[in-house]
């Protein structure tokens, strides 16, 4: 019984789970995603281990591990890719690549770069991202920081490695950008980017989400989540007409148990405080919008006191919406 109590609470929550969105605010704010990276053959990853057992070898990574983290932040921001690329590509090859980044350090340089952010005036925010390479931020780097006039944008580092963490280089990133505002960057192991996708996510997912920094949705998407929104609120609210407006009728409620309940039923749980929410949080929503269907797809932290239990549960969430005369209309 109290098994069936849980799987049901579970279930419960689920459907009454709703986003909150930290960035939504953001709104106009145009972000680019810089970075430099390198494929082939890496410290721990991509390795060619000539002679040894055909098991131990990998071959080379075709995406590397700082554009892979890129990617994540692009993807989570809705911002711009840019791939700072050289004039002279750098070597495949682990060792030759050690010796051509000390020999950059040891002179200084400013290598060449492939191409520019043609239009960088318009753009607020300006994430950067980069290896480590022997305890530094590479050359090139640099010489992208200073092709630009950076000054009154957000700056943000990131950067993969495999032990020292960010080495110092947000003080470097600081410094050398006194007229920008520089946020707290994030530094995530190469090795972790490149095999464990879901730990590098969340990683990353945490630190945009303490920076307010996550996607704003506009158009249609962001009706969707402001309806899944309205939906949560009403849960909280005990707002049952709400609640029945935003679901269509009809919908049933299928629990993990087997068990069908009714809209009525469900809302009737909520109205007599069998089920009562009382906070949400949202975490890596995706919003699918096809025509007058949408799919909201998320973690969905909730916190409530549900059968007599208290407490807080992430959950993933799949809702259904259907465009009902200018409303979107949650089903199931
Ligand atoms: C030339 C070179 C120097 C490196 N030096 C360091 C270092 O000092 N500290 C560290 O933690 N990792 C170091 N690494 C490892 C890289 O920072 C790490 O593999 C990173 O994820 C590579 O990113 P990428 O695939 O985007 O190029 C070095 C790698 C290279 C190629």
């Amino acid at each position: 019984m109290k098994k069936l109590v849980s799987l049901l609470m579970i279930l419960l929550m689920l459907f009454a789970a709703a986003p909150s969105y930290a960035g939504e605010a953001e709104g106009a704010s145009r972000i680019l995603v810089a970075y430099l990276s390198r494929a082939g053959e890496n410290y721990n990853v991509g390795i060619a281990r000539e002679g040894s057992a055909s098991a131990a070898y990998a071959g080379y990574i075709e995406k590397g591990n700082t554009a892979i983290m890129a990617a994540m932040i692009a993807e989570m921001t809705g911002g711009s890719l840019f791939e700072i690329r050289t004039v002279t590509p750098y070597p495949d090859d682990y060792a030759s690549m050690l010796r051509t980044a000390q020999e950059e350090i040891d002179t200084d340089a400013r290598p060449e770069l492939a191409a520019q952010v043609e239009n960088m005036a318009d753009y607020d925010i300006v994430f950067i991202g980069y290896p480590i390479w022997h305890g530094r931020m590479p050359q090139a780097v640099y010489s992208f920081i200073e092709a630009y006039d950076l000054t009154g944008k957000t700056v943000i580092p990131f950067n993969t490695h495999e032990g020292s963490g960010q080495s110092g280089t947000q003080r470097v990133i600081e410094s050398v950008l006194p007229g920008s505002t520089v946020l707290q960057g994030l530094a995530i192991r190469g090795k972790t980017a490149q095999e464990d996708t879901e730990q590098a996510q969340a990683l990353i997912s945490e630190w945009l989400e303490g920076l307010d920094m996550k996607k704003a949705y506009t158009g249609e998407e962001a009706e969707v989540l402001a309806a899944y929104r309205a939906i949560q609120q009403a849960m909280i609210d005990k707002d049952i007409e709400t609640l029945d407006r935003l679901y269509r009728d009809g919908t049933t409620f299928t629990h993990m148990s087997g068990k069908k309940q009714t809209k009525e039923e469900f809302f009737g749980e909520i109205a007599d405080g069998t089920l009562n929410y009382f906070a949400y949080d949202i975490l890596n929503p995706v919003i699918t919008v096809d025509g007058g269907e949408a799919v909201l797809t998320a973690d969905v932290t909730l916190t409530a006191k549900v059968y007599g239990a208290s407490g807080s549960w992430t959950l993933p969430v799949n809702a259904h919406f259907t465009k009902t005369d200018g409303q979107w209309i949650a089903h199931n």
